[in-house]
């Protein structure tokens, strides 16, 4: 079967996206088995770009699905692949970011991700971990975006999330400003610049901005990237 081509764009930082990926997040997920032969399917067709988060539980049966995708030769290269992974609001603290990549990368089978997410603008107890514990009372008060950012940054200097940026932000919001500092600093300056605000569900690839679309079905897929 012939994959499909899927049009590039071109981050700020240089790096290379194809403009549609694929979600992996849907609740209840599907068996890990399924949801590999599920994203095989997706390799098939030409998808090449990958959307999953600590939270929505699919980075392991993501990570076997790149491994197979290589051994079927569909891929060749891990520069052919784009990763996508979030920050779990429970690893929102300065401290625990990057154990949190760590842990998806190893989860993923992968040695950095594509791109890198705080997911949400929202803290949560650390012990708050699965989608159960989204309880207003494990919300923590404070967001510290700056000492947040900084443990990102750590995270793309030691190469590990190429690109980092936010999901679910207000764009201009004062929390988004508050990040605002990094671009006084030179060393900061180019991860910063390759900041992505993920945009899903909407259908305004013409307006240049990539879609998300999940589909577990390879016909659905198919026409998905008919657009
Ligand atoms: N950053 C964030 O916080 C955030 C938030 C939301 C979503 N996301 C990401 O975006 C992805 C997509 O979001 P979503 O899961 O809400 O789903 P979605 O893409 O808005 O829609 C999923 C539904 O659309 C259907 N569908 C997809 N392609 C179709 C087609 N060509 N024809 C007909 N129906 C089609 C699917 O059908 P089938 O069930 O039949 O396949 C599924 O029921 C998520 O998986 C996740 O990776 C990120």
């Amino acid at each position: 079967m012939e994959a499909k081509k899927i049009p590039e764009v071109i981050l700020n930082s240089g790096k290379k996206m194809p403009a549609i990926g694929l979600g992996t997040g849907s609740f209840p997920l599907p068996p890990h088995e399924t949801l590999i032969s599920i994203l095989i399917d997706a390799f098939e067709v030409g998808y090449r770009h990958f959307d999953t988060a600590t939270f929505y539980g699919s980075e392991e049966p993501l990570g076997k699905a790149v491994d197979k995708a290589f051994e079927l030769g569909l891929v060749k290269s891990r520069d052919e692949v784009f990763i996508t992974s979030k920050l779990l609001p429970s690893d929102a603290h300065p401290d625990l970011v990057l154990p949190a990549l760590k842990t998806s990368l190893q989860k993923l089978g992968l040695e950095y991700v594509d791109l890198y997410l705080i997911h949400w603008p929202l803290r949560l107890k650390p012990e708050a971990t699965g989608p159960a514990d989204m309880l207003k009372e494990n919300v923590m008060p404070s967001f510290d975006m700056k000492g947040i950012w900084e443990a990102m940054e750590e995270c793309c200097r030691l190469g590990l999330g190429k690109v980092i940026g936010v999901s679910n932000f207000v764009y201009e919001s004062p929390i988004l400003k508050e990040i605002a500092f990094a671009r006084q600093k030179t060393s900061l300056r180019k991860s910063m610049t390759c900041m992505v605000i993920q945009i899903a569900l909407r259908w305004i690839y013409e307006e240049g901005v990539s879609p998300i679309v999940r589909s577990f079905n390879k016909e659905e897929m198919k026409e998905t990237l008919n657009i």
